[in-house]
């Protein structure tokens, strides 16, 4: 069964149709990877399955079960949805192990004791148990985004969407955000990623998605998709990232 399943939404804003029809199954443990020009709707995507926006038409279900803003335990289905975007959105007066448990205790997730002991899990899988006592401004962007992806994990999530999470960053600092994805990967988070490293795409992802004008417009193993890609568009889009 597929954990993801989206069938045929259309989103809109105001008269602006941004998705007209996307349907796409992710099953569990799977990496699939949405790349496409500016204003494709990407980013729109992710956020229709983490029920950021609301949908005109069509349906997402995630786990079986159908999303949409209004669901009665919203809060719940996104902690098992943890998404991570381009700001990484640290709270500057809270330290990395209060930034990083302050939802899980919001929630009653875990306990005061418990919390210390979660934070240094989560952040020894992003390689920075290190920094469990350091202040945001006292890290580095990469080290920043990471503590974001901690954060996520804090909640144990089911599904992963990650949008652009490396396009703020310096150049030198992105392959450590890249490693932690890829190390996610290996150990069976299903996940969701726009990216614009098609290193990344071709070497972690099982599938890619091109998106174009609100569609999924061709989508298929890495190798198969770069190597034959079967419309002017994905040709002329591969040309432009090259
Ligand atoms: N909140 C919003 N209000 C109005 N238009 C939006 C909003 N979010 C996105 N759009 C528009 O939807 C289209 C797709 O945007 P987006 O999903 O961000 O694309 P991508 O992530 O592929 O660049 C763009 O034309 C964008 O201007
Ligand atoms: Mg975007």
């Amino acid at each position: 069964m597929a954990l993801v399943e989206i069938r045929d939404v259309y989103k809109k804003f105001g008269h602006v149709e941004v998705l007209k029809g996307v349907s796409l199954d992710v099953a569990e443990g799977e990496i699939v990877t949405i790349i496409g020009r500016s204003g494709s709707g990407k980013s729109t995507l992710l956020r229709c399955i983490n029920a950021l926006e609301t949908i005109e038409g069509g349906e997402i279900r995630v786990e079986g079960r159908q999303i949409h803003a209004k669901m009665p335990d919203l809060r719940q289905f996104r902690q098992r949805v943890g998404i991570v975007f381009q700001a990484f959105n640290l709270f500057p007066h809270l330290n990395v192990e209060r930034n990083v448990t302050l939802a899980p205790l919001l929630t009653g997730g875990i306990g005061k004791a418990e919390a210390r002991a979660l934070a240094e899990d989560v952040l020894t899988r992003v390689g920075l148990a290190d920094k469990i006592d350091a202040w945001p401004e006292q890290l580095s962007g990469g080290q920043q985004q990471r503590v974001a992806i901690a954060r996520c994990l804090a909640m144990k999530p089911h599904l992963m969407l990650f949008d652009e999470v490396t396009s703020a960053l310096d150049p030198e600092l992105v392959g450590e955000v890249l490693k932690v994805m890829e190390a996610m990967a290996r150990q069976g988070m299903t996940m969701i990623l726009v990216t614009h490293e098609m290193g990344f795409a071709r070497n972690v992802a099982n599938r890619i998605v091109f998106m174009h004008q609100g569609r999924v417009w061709e989508e298929g193993p890495p190798a198969e998709l770069f190597a034959h890609p079967k419309t002017p568009e994905l040709k002329s889009f591969i040309a432009s990232v090259k």
